[in-house]
Formats: structure tokens, C-alpha cells, sequence
């Protein structure tokens, strides 16, 4: 119930269309019932020439009316006058389905619209442990196939449950007025066939959550496999690939089996126990005609209103099923939904003024699962210093640093910028100051210009030209087959290594922080492409304040400080020179790992 409140609550702004649709749900229905009641002076009137005869007294007055006047007809007339009703009903029912079921289905798409806006912008605003934790597949297909079935829920599970209620209730009536004794033998009927049938929505439902499970599965497969295709490639593992994923496909078909099978058995079921209603029917009101209460037609209406009672009944638990399903995917879509992001802005956050004195982490511990990665962390930036961090792989470096982003929240100590707790700023005024160039260049599949652009529109063309020149890309991007224009892959594939990097700090450049955050590339690039890149660099970091992660000597040797990191702990600070004299880890670190490297440079 709850999960119905929570779809209908997105729906809330399509009230008036709502009800619109049902006010034509029911009068379509309406007519059906006046359709149906032709039988009763065809088969009497027209095909037998008998008057009509209702059972019991209690007639309204326009009905009596109407019944003695037919009675006086005579055949011929008669048919006409049927024959040009029935037209015109079946005219205003047609239209009237028509309208409401459009009605339904424009609701249907603009909710599913919502939610899917709803849903895609409650994920951009995660913080980062959840896309730590949560496959991109999962996210996809929440988004897709889950959107979907509720799309499918609402058009048809709500107009149908409405629809078919009236549907119910018109011919519960009819059954119900011309003879409440049969009537009620036959609705015993009604809950012996509902009851099992509402049990196995249940297990539905069930099943409904292993399939999107395994749908999850499927996409996160899928692309996980396209997205390393040269690795999977690289290392001939196309067949493996393909046998992990026909496994999974498998298991997802056995799935949608099984639900299958139940459903399709839901039809046989119910028919099954109509017919023995109906029969039962047949055997009792035959006895009435035959002794005269009743005439043939008004029999015969019985009979039809009570085989039309089966249609909604039947679909009324088909579509409570269905629902049973569709609630799956509304707990799951809702489940992120109503997710909050760890890393949330407090109410009484203030805007950050521009920077002007110091960074400091003081006591800073940071774990992202059970073990702490920054094991108390203090130390203090002047603004306009640049600080190198070294050490070894694992040792928390980008950790330390994204915390300054506020992509996270230290566990414990805290981060002040000019004395300000970070958790007391507006998190996109801190993000305005700050500048990343990321360990791995992200890139869009999009134009050159839009990737150094990103995030920033205001920015003139030949601002984005220059900043291309200080990052040493404007040379290369010119000679790109678009220039500027040219697109440039998923996460820019069609880019080398260097040029990505390249790119990358073009958009720093243009962003110009007063704080920047450069996580040097691991990867090792040819000399030339290096130079090009570190001449960047050091045009980047002139006049800022600089976190460098140094994986290299000669960036390292830049600094005006360095700090050496191992374990989550700062275990050496000072200059390269100091640290030299010192022959501690950075001595060790030097001559192990740097030397190559700062030899050749
Ligand atoms: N999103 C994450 N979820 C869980 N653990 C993580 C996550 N990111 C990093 N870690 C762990 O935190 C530790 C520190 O990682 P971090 O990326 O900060 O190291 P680093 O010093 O930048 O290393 P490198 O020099 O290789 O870039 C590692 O042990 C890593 O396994
Ligand atoms: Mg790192």
C-alpha cells in the first residue's frame, strides 16, 4: 500500500487528467450495460414475440414504463429501433475507450518521465561511495527496464483496475437486481476463484525481484565486457566472456519461465471455475424460466451479465498481479530514490569566500569500508604553496585530496579552508575554488571544446583556445580531422594518452582555481609527449595552490614542500634536498623509483 501511495504521489499533478479518464471509464462502461440490455427484448420481443417478464415487483417507474411500452411494440419496428441504439452505443463506447484509455497513457508516459527525471537526478547527486558500491549496470537497469514495467503498471494496472471495477459493479448490479437469490449462489463463486489466484501474485512478485536481479546482472555484464573490450581482447578471453554471459542469460530465462509458467496458468484457472458457475447458473434459472417467473430475455441478459461479470473479475486479478510486479520495480526505483547522499550540505551552510590564508587537515582519519585509510592527518597549506604528495601505491593520497572536493566526509578531524569547517560551506562554492586534474583523464564522448568547457559556459571561445595553448593541446587539436569539433569517443578513446592528459589540464587551465588538485598520470608516456605534458603542468600550477601527487621526480622536485605519505600517515616532510640529507623513506623512494625516471627527464 505505502508503494502505491508513493507512485500516485508522483502522479498527483495529472489529478485533473485522472479523473477526466475516469469520468469516460465510466460511461464506457455505462453503455456497456445498456448494450447488453438489447438481449432482453431481442430474444423476447423480436425473436419470440413474448412479453418481457422480470422477475419480482420492485421495477423503477421508467423501467415499467419502458417495458410496457416495448411489450406493445410490435417485432418489426422494434428491430429497427434496437438495431439504431446498439449502433450509436457501440459509437460512444468505441470513442469513449478511446479518450479514456489515451488519457491513460499520456498520464502513464509523463509519470514514468518523472521518475526516470527524479531517478537520473537523485543519482548525479550521490556521493561517490554509493557509485563505489553500486554497478553501473544495476543503475542502467534500474533506469530502463524497472522505469518500464511501472510505465506498464500505471497506464494499464491503474486504468484496467478502475475500468474493470466499474465493469464489476455494473454487472454485480444487473446480476444482482433481476435475481439476488441466483445472484448470490453464484458469488460464492467469485472469492473461490480470486483466493488462489491473489495467492499466487504473491509469489509473483517473488520471482518479479529475482528477474530484475538478474537483469542487473545482465547489463552489468554487458557492459562491463563492451567497455574492456581491448582487454578482453587482449588477453583472447572472448570465449570466456561469452560463456559468463550465456550463463547469465540462462539463468534469466529459467527466471522468466518460471514466472511465465504461473502466469499463463492464471487464465485456464479462472475459466475453468467460471464454467462450473456458469453451468450451475444455466441449471437453476432454466428451472425459473420454464415455470414462467422469469421470460427467456431477461434470462438470457442474466446469463450475459453474469459470463461479462468474468471478464473484469479476471482481469481485475490479473492486473492485481501484475501489480505484484510492478511493485518490485517501485521499491527498487524508490529505494534510490529516497536514498540519501552521505556527503549532504547543511542547512545553515554559508558560501565560501575566495581563499586567502590557509588549508588545514587537522587530525584528519578516513575510512571508506572497515580499515582506516588516513590515519590521523595534520598538516597546514599556505595559501600560494605548492605541495607535493609521494608515496607509495595504496598509501592514500587521492584519498586524502578527495576529501578536500568534500567527495567525502573525514570520519574524524576535520578540514578547514581559512578556518571554516568544510562541512559549514555550500558544497559548489567550495567546488568552484577547487581544481582537479584527475589520476585518469575523464573525458566525455563529446567535442574537444565541450570536454575543456565542461562545466563552464560562460567561457568564450578564445578563452578555450588559450587555455588549449598554455596546456601545450592547441598544436594537436587543430590537426584533428573537426579541429575543436571533433568528437572524441567514449572517454575520449580516439585520444592518446598524452593528448588526454592534455585536455584534461586544458580545462583546469580555463577554470583557473585558486586551489588546484593535480593527480599525476601513473601511466608512462614517450618523452616527447611527457615533455609537452610537464611543460603543461608547470604552466597550470604558476601562482596557485598546488596538491600535486607526484609519480615522478621532476614534478616532484617542483615543490615547495614535500610530504611523504605511507599507510594513511604523513611520515616525512621538507624539501627535496632535506628530505635527501634526511635518508628516510623519500631517500629510499628516490632511489628506487624516481631515478629512472628523473634521470631521463
Ligand atoms: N572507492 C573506494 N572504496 C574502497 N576502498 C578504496 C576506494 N578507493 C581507494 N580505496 C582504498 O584506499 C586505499 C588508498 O587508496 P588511494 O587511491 O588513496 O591510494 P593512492 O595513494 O592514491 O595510490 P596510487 O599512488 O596508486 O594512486 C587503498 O588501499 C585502496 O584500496
Ligand atoms: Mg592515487
Amino acid at each position: 500500500m505505502e508503494l502505491y501511495k508513493k507512485v500516485l504521489r508522483v502522479a498527483r499533478n495529472y489529478k485533473g487528467l485522472l479523473i477526466l479518464a475516469i469520468f469516460f471509464m465510466f460511461f464506457s462502461t455505462l453503455t456497456d450495460g445498456v448494450s447488453l440490455g438489447m438481449l432482453v427484448p431481442i430474444s423476447d420481443k423480436v425473436l419470440n414475440n413474448h412479453p418481457i417478464v422480470f422477475p419480482g415487483t420492485k421495477l423503477p417507474a421508467f423501467l415499467t414504463q419502458l417495458i410496457n411500452k416495448v411489450n406493445s411494440m410490435n417485432p418489426q419496428p422494434l428491430l429497427i429501433w434496437i438495431s439504431a441504439i446498439v449502433l450509436v452505443l457501440i459509437a460512444i463506447k468505441g470513442l469513449t475507450f478511446y479518450i479514456q484509455r489515451l488519457i491513460m497513457e499520456v498520464i502513464g508516459q509523463r509519470v514514468i518521465r518523472d521518475l526516470r527525471d527524479q531517478l537520473f537526478t537523485k543519482i548525479q547527486h550521490m556521493s561517490l561511495d554509493f557509485f563505489s558500491n553500486t554497478r553501473v549496470g544495476e543503475l542502467v537497469s534500474r533506469l530502463t527496464y524497472d522505469i518500464y514495467v511501472i510505465r506498464h503498471a500505471f497506464t494499464e494496472g491503474i486504468a484496467d483496475s478502475v475500468y474493470y471495477s466499474f465493469q464489476l459493479l455494473l454487472y454485480l448490479g444487473i446480476v444482482l437486481f433481476i435475481n439476488f437469490k441466483l445472484a448470490l449462489f453464484v458469488l460464492v463463486f467469485l472469492p473461490g476463484i480470486s483466493w488462489p489466484l491473489l495467492k499466487l501474485g504473491k509469489r509473483l512478485r517473488k520471482i518479479s525481484r529475482q528477474i530484475q536481479g538478474k537483469m542487473a546482472d545482465l547489463n552489468s555484464r554487458m557492459q562491463e565486457a563492451f567497455v574492456s573490450m581491448n582487454i578482453v581482447k587482449a588477453f583472447s578471453m572472448e570465449k570466456e566472456e561469452v560463456k559468463r554471459f550465456k550463463a547469465l542469460n540462462r539463468d534469466f530465462y529459467k527466471l522468466i519461465l518460471k514466472s511465465m509458467r504461473r502466469t499463463l496458468f492464471l487464465n485456464p484457472a479462472t475459466e475453468f471455475i467460471a464454467g462450473a458457475g456458469g453451468i450451475a447458473v444455466l441449471v437453476i434459472g432454466g428451472r425459473e424460466v420454464i415455470q414462467g417467473r422469469m421470460s427467456f430475455g431477461v434470462f438470457v441478459y442474466f446469463l450475459g451479465a453474469l459470463m461479462a461479470l468474468m471478464k473484469p473479475v479476471k482481469r481485475l486479478i490479473k492486473v492485481y498481479n501484475f501489480n505484484q510486479v510492478a511493485m518490485a520495480a517501485v521499491e527498487r526505483v524508490f529505494e534510490i530514490i529516497e536514498k540519501e547522499p552521505t556527503v549532504r550540505e547543511s542547512e545553515s551552510a554559508i558560501d565560501l569566500p575566495l581563499p586567502c590564508k590557509d588549508i588545514v587537515f587537522e587530525n584528519v582519519w578516513f575510512k571508506y569500508e572497515e580499515d582506516f585509510v588516513l590515519k590521523g592527518i595534520n598538516l597546514k597549506v599556505d595559501m600560494g604553496e605548492i605541495v607535493c604528495l609521494v608515496g607509495p601505491s595504496g598509501a592514500g593520497k587521492t584519498t586524502l585530496l578527495s576529501l578536500l572536493l568534500r567527495f567525502y566526509d573525514p570520519t574524524e578531524g576535520r578540514i578547514l579552508i581559512d578556518g571554516v569547517d568544510l562541512r559549514d560551506v555550500r558544497i559548489d562554492s567550495l567546488r568552484r575554488y577547487v581544481g582537479l586534474v584527475t589520476q585518469e583523464p575523464v573525458l566525455f564522448n563529446d567535442t574537444v571544446y565541450n570536454n575543456i568547457a565542461y562545466g563552464m559556459k560562460d567561457k568564450s571561445p578564445q578563452e578555450v583556445e588559450q587555455a588549449a595553448k598554455i596546456a601545450n593541446a592547441h598544436e594537436f587539436i587543430v590537426r584533428l580531422p573537426q579541429g575543436y569539433d571533433t568528437v572524441i569517443g567514449e572517454r575520449g578513446v580516439k585520444l592518446s594518452g598524452g593528448e588526454k592528459q592534455r585536455i584534461a589540464i586544458a580545462r583546469a587551465v580555463l577554470k583557473n582555481p585558486p586551489i588546484l588538485i593535480l593527480d599525476e598520470a601513473t601511466a608512462q608516456l614517450d618523452a616527447d609527449s611527457e615533455l609537452k605534458v610537464q611543460e603543461a603542468i608547470q604552466r597550470l600550477i604558476q601562482n596557485r595552490t598546488v596538491f600535486l601527487i607526484a609519480h615522478r621526480l621532476s614534478t616532484a622536485r617542483r615543490a615547495d614542500r614535500i610530504v611523504v605519505m605511507e599507510e594513511g600517515r604523513i611520515v616525512e616532510e621538507g624539501k627535496h634536498e632535506e628530505l635527501l640529507a634526511r635518508n628516510g623513506l623519500y631517500c629510499k623512494y628516490y632511489r628506487y623509483q624516481f631515478q629512472d625516471v628523473g634521470g631521463k627527464l
